[in-house]
């Protein structure tokens, strides 16, 4: 072996022991925090730690557990999680249901040999159909939200043999090639130009431009695959779709048979009050992505579900010809989604959520009548979005917030926008916690920006 045998062993046995003792030592939590900020700057990015300081005056915070609705760093430090991960912990933070599964699925086996028939998967799989409107029947399990996107994607493509994409502006779908292409938004397409050819995108909420550019396009000679759309956009600002949209967008999908993807990667799974968004707007699909708290914030595993027809001779003759991911689907990631289904079902965590979204609202809006700097309070369930007259005051809020120990986030495409996405088990007297702390730090920042 070279020579970095020893150190490399070194290093790998320091970081095992912080994290197999029971306690760190107070010379640990140092080294860790001191590792921490040498790490990141040499070997991850120097812009990391940057950002993190734009909403805490310290970047010295150094994650190191979590329990329900907090997290908390090496020296103690309780944090209440009012982001939820971007929609990761619906569920909570080591949900000890989902974990005691994960846990047991560890003691049999974790990853599979990719040659034997895997249950979970097929469990899974039928659960997904299941819990999911209308003929939803066919899943394919994938690790990252962009991932499952571009299964999407490709399905579209592969069941129709056509070719154009119609997306949405300030829509967000994922930083892959395909996804990234998908994604309403210059900031993060531009570098990588040209990327997918045949994107379209037409303007969230406008049914009549979304079909103006099929017919556009198949007035010129090209052919349509797919929409892709986010029921609600999340990173965009949370904007909710206009009375009828969606369902118009079936309609027109129907008439020019394009196949309709939503894009449920944040909203699915209970965040906005319903088991998927879509139920609520009762539209079905063709494709449905799903994603973030689908592993129960325990595993990372995402997906797609499709309607039947979709699932072509060539596509079940040849399943891989969709994607073959090493580790879509692993038994552990399944275990984890199949205790979060329970967990989200057993609990109406949807319908908890639903309840507690309208008290948290409520109260906001009330904020909203005492601040002018709060412009907009909007969205359903627990995607909402707090929009300010600037984006210096939303950094101001979310640094005011996260000194006061409550941590929020902006949104990826509208920096405007912060975003409150607690984790659905959250207590009302949390809720309350919440808004004492973003009252008194809205009385700060009006102050500041006088
Ligand atoms: C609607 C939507 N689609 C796709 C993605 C991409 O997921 P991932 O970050 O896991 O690739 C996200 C992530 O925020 C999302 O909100």
């Amino acid at each position: 072996m070279m020579d970095y045998k020893d150190s490399v062993l070194k290093e790998s046995s320091q970081v095992l022991d912080y994290i197999l003792k029971d306690k760190l030592t107070e010379e640990d939590k140092d080294r860790i925090t001191k590792d921490s900020i040498d790490n990141f700057n040499n070997h991850v990015n120097p812009g990391w730690l940057k950002y993190r300081k734009s909403v805490s005056t310290d970047a010295t915070f150094v994650e190191w557990a979590d329990s329900e609705e907090t997290f908390t760093d090496t020296y103690g430090n309780e944090f209440i999680d009012c982001l939820g991960g971007f929609g990761v912990y619906t569920a909570g933070h080591r949900n000890p249901e989902i974990v005691k599964v994960v846990q047991a699925q560890l003691n049999r086996y974790a990853l599979h040999s990719q040659e034997l028939v895997d249950p979970l998967r097929g469990y899974l799989a039928k659960l997904v159909a299941m819990c999911t409107p209308g003929d939803l029947q066919y899943a394919f399990f994938c690790n990252g939200g962009a991932e499952a996107v571009e299964m999407a994607l490709k399905l579209a493509r592969l069941a129709t043999g056509k070719h154009y994409y119609i997306s949405t502006v300030g829509g967000f779908h994922g930083k892959s090639m395909g996804a990234v292409s998908a994604t309403g938004k210059g900031l993060y397409r531009k570098p990588y130009l040209p990327i997918i050819q045949g994107f379209q995108h037409v303007e969230f909420g406008d049914a009549k431009a979304a079909e103006n550019a099929i017919k556009n396009l198949i007035a010129v000679g090209e052919t349509v695959a797919g929409m892709i759309v986010e029921p609600i956009q999340g990173e965009a600002g949370v904007i909710l779709p206009p009375e009828g949209y969606l369902k118009e967008l079936r309609a027109i999908c129907d008439k020019y048979k394009v196949v309709l993807i939503f894009d449920e990667i944040q909203t699915g799974m209970g965040r906005t009050g319903t088991m998927w968004a879509c139920e609520d707007y009762d539209v079905v699909p063709d494709i449905l992505t799903f994603g973030k708290a689908f592993g129960g914030g325990i595993m990372p595993i995402t997906g797609i579900i499709a309607r039947p027809h979709l699932w072509t001779e060539q596509l079940k003759e040849n399943p891989w010809i969709l994607g073959s991911p090493t580790f879509g689907g692993n038994p552990l990631a399944c275990a984890a989604a199949i205790a979060a289904i329970n967990f989200t079902i057993k609990t109406d965590l949807p319908g908890q959520i639903k309840e507690k979204g309208r008290y948290f609202m409520d109260h906001l809006l009330k904020l909203k009548e005492k601040y002018s700097i709060l412009v907009d309070v909007r969205g359903k369930g627990f995607l909402i979005g707090l929009e300010y007259k600037t984006r210096q005051i939303g950094w101001a809020v979310s640094k005011g917030l996260f000194k006061r120990h409550v941590m929020t986030g902006g949104t990826l495409n509208n920096a405007r926008v912060n975003r409150i996405e607690p984790p659905g088990i959250i207590a009302y007297k949390t809720i309350d916690t919440i808004i004492e702390r973003l009252d008194e730090t809205l009385t700060e920042v009006t102050e500041q920006f006088k």
